[in-house]
């Protein structure tokens, strides 16, 4: 195989521990095995996912470093550096679960929404592929991905469920009745969570992505320093968080950026914080009273955040419902859980074309 460029084995983070069984019993006992491919964003992903819920591999290769002197993800250097790591990472992933092409069902790959030139290359790689070695090819939305990286882990959860995803490029609460059955009760109006993460890290000069750093910063902070608005949008399901995070703006603008100590930093992230998870954790709690629904999925992201999961526990735990959430780090983008829902697409003879075309805009 052709490694030239491929310089950066090392920032392929292997997550060691999502490889539940040895590879050698799965590859021989599997009825499905599917490489899942997504790039639908800044992370270069590929991972080998036996009978929709074995993770044999599941490489990520990630561009933070690249994004993170803009504060955000720069669509043209994303594209760019999924051309370069794509091959790598497939290859990566297959070697991992040691399997060859000729040992694959299908190939699933993300194919919207996210950013287009970035949804080209995964697309195009996993047609390239799908066509000369003559493989089934599979299209995935990225959010029914997300739904699916908690089947992933919790693989008998019951219909119907309320699943909240809550991510950089999204934030909407759906009821899924079903497998490929999704009711959208809600979404931001505005910025996604995540988004709101990185915006009010970017204005306390915090790096790229946001998230995690405000999430550690926040466990030394005052999350009642600060009262920051929270939009509830009443008699909705949808969510608004611009207003939070033009209040923040305000908030450091007062305080003038230089003379931000760092205790005032932690204070602000924690009550930023507090603010984004009191709407995500009401906004679950209302949609389980109204319609009645008492098991619930956390995805997304923002659901490896720490004081979410914290919340979203207690309340689990006071309404008596059941609350299933993947593990931190297939919170985040990773194409095990675009395998997946790939697998259950596979085993419904929905197969994708060789005309496969990505979508920037692509509502489940
Ligand atoms: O699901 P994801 O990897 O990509 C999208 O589909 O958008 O989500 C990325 C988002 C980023 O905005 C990042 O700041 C946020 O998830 N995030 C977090 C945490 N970890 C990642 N937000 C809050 N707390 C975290 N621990
Ligand atoms: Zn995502």
């Amino acid at each position: 195989m052709h490694m030239e460029g491929y310089k950066d084995r090392n920032t392929l983070s292997v997550m060691r521990n999502e490889i539940k069984e040895s590879n050698s019993s799965l590859i021989t006992h599997h009825s499905e095995l599917i490489l899942g491919i997504d790039t639908s964003c800044d992370d270069t992903s590929a991972a080998l996912v036996a009978d929709g819920n074995k993770i044999l591999s599941n490489i990520i290769s990630s561009q933070s470093d690249i994004h993170k002197k803009y504060g955000g993800i720069v669509p043209e250097l994303a594209s760019r550096r999924h051309i370069e790591m794509v091959w790598p990472v497939v290859d990566e992933a297959l070697n991992r679960a040691g399997v060859s092409f000729a040992d694959i069902d299908a190939i699933a790959v993300c194919h919207g929404p996210g950013l287009i030139g970035s949804l080209l290359v995964g697309c195009g790689f996993a047609k390239a592929i799908a066509y000369a070695k003559k493989i089934p090819l599979v299209a995935v939305n990225h959010l029914e991905g997300h739904i699916f990286s908690v089947f992933l882990e919790h693989s008998d959860i019951e219909f119907p469920f309320l699943s909240l995803i809550a991510s950089g490029g999204h934030t909407s609460l759906y009821i899924v009745n079903g497998l490929g059955q999704y009711i959208e009760l809600g979404r931001t109006r505005d910025d996604a969570a995540g988004e709101a993460y990185d915006k009010v890290a970017k204005l306390l000069g915090l790096g790229y992505p946001g998230g995690p750093i405000i999430d550690e910063l926040a466990q030394e902070g005052n999350p009642k320093a600060y009262e920051f608005p929270r939009a509830y949008v009443p008699e909705s399901f949808d969510f608004s968080f611009s207003g939070l995070k033009t209040a923040v703006k305000l908030e450091v603008q007062k305080s003038e950026l230089q003379t931000l100590d760092s205790k005032l930093i932690k204070d602000i992230a924690a009550s930023f914080q507090l603010a984004v998870v009191d709407v995500l954790v009401r906004k679950v709690e209302w949609a389980i009273v109204k319609k009645g629904i008492r098991r619930v999925t956390l995805s997304g992201g923002v659901s490896a955040n720490s004081e979410l999961r914290k919340r979203f526990a207690e309340m689990a735990k006071e309404r008596e419902i059941e609350l299933f959430l993947p593990s931190i780090s297939l919170c985040t983008d990773n194409a095990a859980m675009i395998a997946a829902a790939g697998c259950h697409h596979f085993k419904a003879g929905d197969i994708a074309g060789i005309d496969l075309n990505p979508k920037a805009y692509l509502p489940l």
